[in-house]
């Protein structure tokens, strides 16, 4: 800013009032010189006031250029004609042109080829609504494309009204990049995912034939005990056949009959083959067991009576247990759903066969099972009131080879299996909850028709 004090100063008027000029023209002149020296002042307090606002206005300036300059999103200033007014240093970088050269050039030939038609539009656009992200590619003075992502919004000048727009683009490069860094990243998690998942299904495949092999060996051990001794015996046996050939006399068969411990031996094979036909029984179940599990073939969709297929599974259930429950099975008998028949009846079976497992220790045992038909689903409860499910258990019931029985007894499988059946085969649910008043409830809803 100037100093007021190098301006040169008032001249010194007073010399033009010289004597004989008479009083009247005096005062004139005096008032004449005030006039003056108040217009001079007044114009060196404007000068002041006007280097101050000029100093102020190029400081602002400056402050937006290094704003401008600083900013990593390109900047385009454009008129209404779509005229560009000013940009900023990172779109000059970012296409290797200087801004003196693109003052005055249509935006439009900022963009590819492939984006210029659709970056055309935006100066129509924005009138009505801001540009939002708008993916197009910017020209490299090299040829190549510089892919942004665009905002247009209007520029509305001191009295309001359209004057331009202004477009922001961000580079996409830097985020491409990023993006794909995060793809490659999730793609690898999922594949150790993958690879997790596939270790622990060996590993409780491993479990599962780690407990039907614990669990066979048990009567295949009787079994072949059984059999050694049975073959011994034998061998006893035609000795005495052979022995007594040539012996007539009865003492002396007696005799050879005890020194062979035929009687014993007697008393023995009943039980040893009693015990061999457990053991192989034994076997027969074990595999019945894991044959229950291989999930059928894609059965056909046919009408059934809910009410029967539920009292079969009931009965197959609590034929093969030692439990005797007070039973409720309160089931509307005419309710018919058109479904897989066989699929409900292997839920059903697992469901019940749970349930009494549950309540083994229960003083007195109850089991409900009601059916509530809506409006074009029906929703099944089989409630027990065995000890419930603890709450960290309730996650996991469905995971394959949970269980919480003891080697041999259960496999974990039965829940999975029911739960595939019953989402993916019959198009229904199936959820665990533990009743208010104890022991735990499964909810199997199905749809009245099942569309195939
Ligand atoms: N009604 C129930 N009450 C309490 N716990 C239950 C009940 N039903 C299931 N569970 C728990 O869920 C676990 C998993 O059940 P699931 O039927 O999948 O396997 P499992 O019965 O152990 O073996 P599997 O059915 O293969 O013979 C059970 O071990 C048990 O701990
Ligand atoms: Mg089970």
């Amino acid at each position: 800013m100037s100093d007021p004090s190098s301006y040169p100063a008032m001249p010194d008027l007073s010399a033009l009032t010289g004597p004989g000029n008479g009083g009247m023209e005096d005062e004139a002149w005096i008032s004449v010189i005030q006039k003056m020296e108040a217009i001079y002042s007044d114009l060196l307090r404007y000068q002041v006031e006007l280097e101050e606002k000029n100093a102020a206005l190029e400081n602002a300036q400056r402050f937006i250029d290094s704003v401008m300059s600083s900013m990593s999103d390109v900047l385009i200033v454009c008129d209404v004609n779509g005229h560009i007014m000013q940009v900023n240093a990172a779109l000059t970088c970012a296409i290797g042109t200087d801004s003196a050269e693109l003052t005055g050039r249509p935006y439009t030939s900022l963009f590819t080829r492939h984006s210029a038609p659709r970056a055309a539009d935006f100066l129509q656009q924005v009138r009505q609504e801001a540009v939002v992200d708008v993916e197009a590619d910017l020209q490299h003075k090299d040829g190549h494309a510089v892919p942004m992502a665009i905002n247009c919004s209007p520029r509305l000048n001191h009295n309001n009204r359209y004057s331009g727009m202004v477009l922001t683009g961000r580079p996409l490069g830097e985020l491409r990049r990023a993006y794909d860094q995060l793809n490659t990243a999730h793609a690898e998690l999922k594949t150790a995912q993958k690879q997790l998942i596939q270790s622990e299904k060996m590993a409780s495949l491993g479990r599962l034939v780690a407990g039907v092999a614990h669990e066979l060996n048990n009567p295949i051990s009787i079994v072949y005990g059984n059999m050694y001794a049975l073959r011994r015996y034998e061998s006893r046996f035609r000795d005495f056949v052979d022995g007594i050939s040539g012996i007539t006399d009865p003492a002396e068969q007696a005799r050879l009959r005890r020194e062979l411990r035929l009687d014993a031996m007697l008393k023995d094979i009943g039980p040893l083959i009693d015990g061999s036909l457990e053991g192989a029984e034994r076997v027969n179940q074990i595999v019945q067991n894991l044959l229950r599990f291989s999930i059928p073939q894609q059965q056909e969709t046919s009408a059934f009576n809910l009410h029967k297929v539920a009292s079969t599974a009931l009965q197959w259930v609590l034929r093969s247990s030692a439990l005797s429950p007070a039973l409720t099975l309160d089931i509307d008998p005419s309710l018919t759903l058109k479904n897989h028949e066989g699929y409900v009846h292997q839920i059903l079976v697992n469901l019940f066969q749970n349930a009494v497992d549950a309540m083994e220790t229960s003083p007195a045992p109850a089991l409900q099972v009601r059916a509530v038909k809506e409006q074009d689903s029906v929703t099944l409860t089989v409630q027990d009131n065995g000890p419930g499910i603890a709450e960290n258990d309730l996650l996991r019931l469905y995971d394959p080879f949970f269980t919480r029985k003891a080697v041999g007894k259960g496999t974990g499988l039965g829940l999975y299996i029911s739960y595939g059946l019953a989402t993916e085969q019959c198009n229904g649910s199936l959820r665990a909850e533990n009743a208010e008043q104890g022991g735990a409830r499964f909810i199997l809803q199905l749809p009245l028709e099942e569309e195939v």
